[in-house]
C-alpha cells in the first residue's frame, strides 16, 4: 500500500510556516501535519488556532491537526474554525473522551485519537465507530528527531486487525521517529499515513520531493503541484 505523507511541520523554520507549507504542497505532501504542543499536556509548546488560520490559505491540502493539549475540549471550535480538516485528540487529555469526538464531528471535521507509547489500544475500541483516524505515537510526544520506538510496530499491525475488524476506513497515522529507513516496515505492519518532521526537511525545500517520495518508497514519486 502506498502511505499518504503528512510533513510535520514542527520541524519547519517557525519564521517561515506558510513558505514551508507552499513548499510542502509543491513537493507532493498529501495531507500537513500540525502539532499544536501546550507546554502541560507534553513538554513543548508551539502554535494555536491562529497560526493555523494564517496558514489556511497558502494550501488546500487537509490540516491534519494533532492536539497534544489538555484539556482540549476548550479549543476544538477555535481549531475548527482556524481550518483544520482532522482533529486529532490524546485520550487522557479529558474526562468524556466519546463528548469530544463527538463534538469534532459536530463540527464537520473529522476525528482522531493519538494513542501514547503506553496508552492502552482498548481506548480505541468503544469509539471505533466515530473516528476517521487513529494516530499511533511511536515516540513519545513533545519534540520531533527522536528514535522511532520499534515495540510500537506490534501495536501498529494490532490496530490495523481492529480497523479491518470494524469495517470503517480509518486511516492508521504514525507518528515519530519515521525515516525511509524504517517506512517501509511501518506500513508492512499496517500504517496507511506517514507522519514525518525531520525527514522531510532534511535538506532543505529542495530536497521535500524526493524525502516525501523516500518516505512513500518506490513507485511513490512526488506528486509534483
Ligand atoms: C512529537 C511530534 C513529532 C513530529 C515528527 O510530539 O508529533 O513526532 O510530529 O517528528 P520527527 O519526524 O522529527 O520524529
Ligand atoms: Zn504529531
Amino acid at each position: 500500500m502506498t502511505p499518504l505523507i503528512s510533513p510535520s511541520i514542527l520541524s519547519a523554520d517557525f519564521a517561515a510556516l506558510g513558505e514551508a507549507v507552499r513548499d510542502l504542497d509543491a513537493a507532493g505532501a498529501d495531507m500537513i501535519h500540525v502539532d499544536v504542543m501546550d507546554g502541560h499536556f507534553v513538554p513543548n509548546m508551539t502554535i494555536g488556532p491562529g497560526v493555523v488560520s494564517a496558514l489556511r490559505p497558502h494550501s488546500e491540502l487537509p490540516f491534519d491537526v494533532h492536539l497534544m493539549v489538555a484539556p482540549a475540549d476548550p479549543f476544538l471550535e477555535a481549531f475548527a474554525e482556524a481550518g483544520a480538516d482532522i482533529i486529532t485528540v490524546h485520550p487522557e487529555a479529558g474526562p468524556h473522551l466519546h463528548r469530544t469526538l463527538q463534538t469534532i464531528r459536530g463540527l464537520g471535521k473529522n476525528a482522531g485519537i493519538a494513542l501514547n507509547p503506553a496508552t492502552p489500544l482498548s481506548f480505541a475500541e468503544p469509539v471505533l465507530d466515530m473516528l476517521d483516524l487513529i494516530l499511533v505515537m511511536s515516540v513519545n510526544p513533545g519534540f520531533g528527531g527522536q528514535a522511532f520506538l520499534d515495540g510500537q510496530l506490534a501495536r501498529i499491525a494490532r490496530l490495523r486487525e481492529m480497523i479491518e475488524g470494524s469495517g470503517r476506513d480509518i486511516v492508521l497515522e504514525v507518528d515519530g521517529g519515521v525515516t525511509p529507513d524504517n517506512a517501509a516496515r511501518i506500513v508492512k505492519a499496517g500504517a496507511s499515513a506517514l507522519v514525518a518532521g525531520t525527514a522531510v526537511f532534511r535538506g532543505g525545500a529542495s530536497a521535500y520531493a524526493d524525502n516525501i517520495a523516500a518516505l512513500r518508497g518506490s513507485g511513490g514519486r512526488a506528486r509534483a503541484r
